[in-house]
C-alpha cells in the first residue's frame, strides 16, 4: 500500500475550501494543515472541516518534517515566493493558476523543482474536466476534421481580483485548455485591453493566438459583464462543437455544418458551400476535475511522474500571457512567441 501524505494548503479564501475538501477526499492523503495569515479564515477553515489543523506561520510548516507537500491558493503575486520557500524547503508543490506572474519566475520554479527531485504543478483545473476530456478525444481522433479557429467567451460579474488583470485570471483557463488540446502551439499573441478602476488593472481583454497552421484562437474575458457565459466554439472544416461550460445536462452539441470554397473558373470568383446538418449532444457524465487535479498531484508525487499540469505546462502558460501583457502595454502589438 502507498504511504499517505500530508499535506499543507496555504490560503484558506474563496478556491482554498474546494482544495480542502477535495484532498480530503482522496484516500492517499492523511493530515491536511490549513495555513492562512487571516484568523477569520483559520476559523472558518475549522467549523468547514473539524479534522483539520490550522496555522498562520508559513515557517513552521516548511520546518515540519511531517508535511511533505504544499499547495498554493493565495493571490497571484504570491505564488512565487511562496512556492520558491516551500521547494527549498524541500516540499513538493502544487500552485494555483498561474504558476507565477512573470516567465523568469516561472522558469525557476521549474529549474528548482527539478534540481531538488520535488514535483511541481500548477492547478489548471480544466484540463482535468470531463468535458474538455471528450472534446480532445474528438479532435485526436479528426472528427472536426482541420481545426480553424477556437473562439472562447469567459465573462462575468466580478470578481475582481487585486493583483492581476483579466487576462491572468480568466483567459488563463482559455490558454491552457488549448494548449492540452491542440498539439501545436501560438506562433503570436495579440491583447488589448480596458481597465475602469483605479487599480489600472484591465477588467475587460481580448487576447488572440495564432498558430503556423492557420488556426486561430480568441477569448474574450470580462468581469464587468451582467450575465455570466462560457462558451468556447470549436470550428472545424467537417464539424464544430459549441462547449457550454455552464449546461451541465448537454455541455457540448457537436454541430454536423461546415463550408465549402470553391472557385468559378467562368468568372473567376470563390462560391461558398454551406452544408447544416444534425446537431449531435453526446452523453457525458461530470466527475469532478478538481478531484481528478488533486490525484493527479499526489500520484505525481508517489510514482516520481510528472504531472499532465506539470511546471513545464504551467511555464508554457506563463510565457503566452506575459506576452499577451506586453501586447497590452503597446496597444495590441502582435507578439512572436519563440
Ligand atoms: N483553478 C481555478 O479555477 C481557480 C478559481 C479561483 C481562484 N483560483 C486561484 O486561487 C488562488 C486564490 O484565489 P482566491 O480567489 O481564493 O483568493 P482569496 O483572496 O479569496 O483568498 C486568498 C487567501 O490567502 C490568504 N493569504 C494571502 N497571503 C497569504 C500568505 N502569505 N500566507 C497565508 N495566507 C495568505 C488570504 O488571507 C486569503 O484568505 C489564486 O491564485 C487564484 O488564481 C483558481
Amino acid at each position: 500500500m502507498t504511504a499517505r501524505i500530508s499535506l499543507c494548503i496555504v490560503g484558506y479564501g474563496y478556491w482554498g475550501p474546494k482544495l480542502v475538501r477535495n484532498f480530503l477526499g482522496l484516500k492517499e492523503c492523511r493530515n491536511i494543515v490549513v495555513c492562512d495569515s487571516m484568523e477569520t479564515r483559520r476559523f472558518q477553515a475549522v467549523a468547514d472541516f473539524p479534522s483539520v489543523q490550522v496555522t498562520a506561520d508559513f515557517a513552521s510548516v516548511l520546518a515540519n518534517p511531517a508535511i511533505a507537500a504544499v499547495v498554493i491558493a493565495t493571490p497571484v503575486t504570491t505564488h512565487f515566493p511562496l512556492a520558491k520557500a516551500a521547494l527549498l524547503a524541500g516540499k513538493h508543490v502544487l500552485v494555483e493558476k498561474p504558476l507565477a506572474t512573470t516567465a523568469e519566475h516561472a522558469e525557476e520554479l521549474v529549474a528548482l523543482a527539478a534540481r531538488q527531485g520535488l514535483s511541481l504543478m500548477v492547478d489548471h483545473t480544466f484540463v482535468y474536466h470531463s468535458v474538455v476530456a471528450r472534446i480532445k478525444t474528438l479532435l485526436d481522433e479528426s472528427h472536426l476534421g482541420k481545426l480553424r479557429y477556437i473562439d472562447s467567451t469567459r465573462i462575468n460579474l466580478g470578481l475582481f481580483q487585486h493583483d492581476v488583470n483579466v487576462i491572468w485570471d480568466l483567459a488563463v483557463h482559455d490558454v491552457s485548455i488549448v494548449h492540452h488540446l491542440v498539439p501545436e502551439r501560438p506562433v503570436s499573441v495579440q491583447a488589448i485591453g480596458a481597465s475602469h478602476v483605479a487599480n489600472g488593472l484591465e477588467n475587460i481583454g481580448f487576447l488572440v493566438l495564432r498558430y503556423a497552421s492557420g488556426l486561430i484562437v480568441h477569448s474574450n474575458c470580462s468581469w464587468i459583464s451582467p450575465v455570466k457565459i462560457r462558451h468556447m466554439l470549436f470550428g472545424g472544416d467537417k464539424r464544430m462543437i459549441l462547449y457550454n461550460d455552464l449546461d451541465t445536462e448537454e455541455p457540448i452539441k457537436i454541430y454536423d455544418s461546415g463550408f465549402e470554397a470553391r472557385s468559378d473558373d467562368e468568372r473567376s470568383q470563390l462560391l461558398f458551400d454551406y452544408r447544416v446538418g444534425d446537431i449531435h449532444s453526446p452523453k457525458i457524465v461530470i466527475a469532478e476535475a478538481l478531484q481528478s487535479m488533486a490525484r493527479d498531484f499526489v500520484r505525481s508525487i508517489h510514482a516520481q511522474r510528472p504531472a499532465i499540469s506539470n511546471g513545464a505546462f504551467g511555464l508554457e502558460i506563463v510565457k503566452v500571457l506575459a506576452a499577451a501583457e506586453r501586447s497590452i502595454r503597446s496597444n495590441g502589438t502582435e507578439i512572436r512567441l519563440a
